[in-house]
C-alpha cells in the first residue's frame, strides 16, 4: 500500500512542471519577413506542405510588423496582397461563395474623380485594389452609380460615413491619409 502511494506521489511530482505549463499561450516566433509562409493554397483541415510535400509546421500567421506600411505607418493591405504576403480566403470555411451574375463581371479600371476644389489633387479610385476584397454589388448600385462622374461624392459625405466613408475610417485606411486618395496631380488649373 505504502509503495503504491509513494509511487503515485512521485508520478505527480514528476508531472507537476509539465502541468503548470498548460493554459499558457504557445511561444511562437513571428514568421520571418523573408519567409512569408502563405505560398501554400492549403484547404481547411489539411496540413500545410512545402514544395517537396513535407508538412510545414510554421505558424499560419504573419506578425503585423512584417507587413508593408503606407506613408502613415498603417499596414498597406493592397501591397500585402500584390506582394503575395497574404492571400485571404473567400470565406471562413474556404468555400467559394455563390455569386450573382452581376458579381461575376470583371472590371479593373482606375477612375479619376475630379476634385471640386483647386487646392486638392484629383482622386484616383482603383477598382483592382477593391475587387480583390469586395464584390461589385457591395458598391454598385447602392453606394456608387456604375458610371464615372455620376455619383455626387463629397468630402463631407465621406466624413459622415457615406461614399468612400462607408469603409474608409472604418475597415479600410483612414481618411486622414488624404493623399492616398487625392493622388492625381492635375496638369491644368480649372
Ligand atoms: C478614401 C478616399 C479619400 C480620402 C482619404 C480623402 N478624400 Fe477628399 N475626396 C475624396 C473623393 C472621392 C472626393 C470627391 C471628388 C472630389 O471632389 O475630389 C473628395 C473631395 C474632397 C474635396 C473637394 C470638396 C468636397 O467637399 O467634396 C476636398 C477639399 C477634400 N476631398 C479634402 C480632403 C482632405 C483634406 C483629406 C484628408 C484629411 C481628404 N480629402 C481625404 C476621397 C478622399
Ligand atoms: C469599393 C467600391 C466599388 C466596387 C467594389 C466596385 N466598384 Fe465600380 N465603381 C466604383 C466607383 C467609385 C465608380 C465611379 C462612380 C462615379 O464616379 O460616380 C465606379 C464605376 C464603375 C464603372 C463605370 C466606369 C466608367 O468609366 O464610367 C463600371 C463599369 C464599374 N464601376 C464596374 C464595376 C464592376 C464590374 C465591379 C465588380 C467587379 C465593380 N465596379 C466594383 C466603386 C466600386
Ligand atoms: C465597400 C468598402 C470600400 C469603399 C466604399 C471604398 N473603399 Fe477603398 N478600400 C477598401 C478596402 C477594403 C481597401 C484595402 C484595405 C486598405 O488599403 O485599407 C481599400 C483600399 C483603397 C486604396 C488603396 C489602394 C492601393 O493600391 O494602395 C485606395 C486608394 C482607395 N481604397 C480609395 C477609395 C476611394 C477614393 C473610394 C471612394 C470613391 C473608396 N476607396 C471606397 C474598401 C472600400
Amino acid at each position: 500500500m505504502f509503495v503504491v502511494r509513494a509511487l503515485a506521489i512521485a508520478v505527480i511530482l514528476l508531472l507537476l512542471p509539465a502541468m503548470s505549463n498548460c493554459g499558457e499561450p504557445p511561444d511562437f516566433d513571428a514568421a520571418p519577413a523573408d519567409r512569408p509562409n502563405l505560398e501554400h493554397k492549403r484547404k481547411p483541415g489539411e496540413f500545410k506542405r512545402n514544395k517537396y510535400g513535407v508538412i510545414d509546421p510554421s505558424p499560419d500567421v504573419i506578425s503585423l510588423q512584417h507587413l508593408p506600411k503606407d506613408s502613415y505607418g498603417f499596414v498597406d493591405w493592397a501591397k500585402a496582397i500584390s506582394d503575395g504576403l497574404i492571400s485571404p480566403q473567400e470565406s471562413i470555411n474556404g468555400a467559394s461563395p455563390r455569386l450573382k451574375p452581376e458579381d461575376r463581371e470583371r472590371f479593373d479600371g482606375d477612375i479619376v474623380l475630379k476634385s471640386k476644389k483647386a487646392f486638392m489633387p484629383d482622386v484616383l479610385f482603383p477598382h483592382a485594389a477593391h475587387t480583390e476584397w469586395l464584390k461589385c454589388s457591395t458598391c454598385h448600385p447602392k453606394i456608387f452609380r456604375k458610371k464615372a462622374g455620376a455619383t455626387p461624392v463629397s468630402m463631407n459625405g465621406i466624413w459622415k460615413g457615406r461614399f468612400c466613408g462607408v469603409c474608409h475610417d472604418k475597415v479600410a485606411f483612414p481618411t486622414r491619409n488624404c493623399f492616398k486618395c487625392h493622388s492625381v496631380k492635375r496638369e491644368s488649373k480649372r
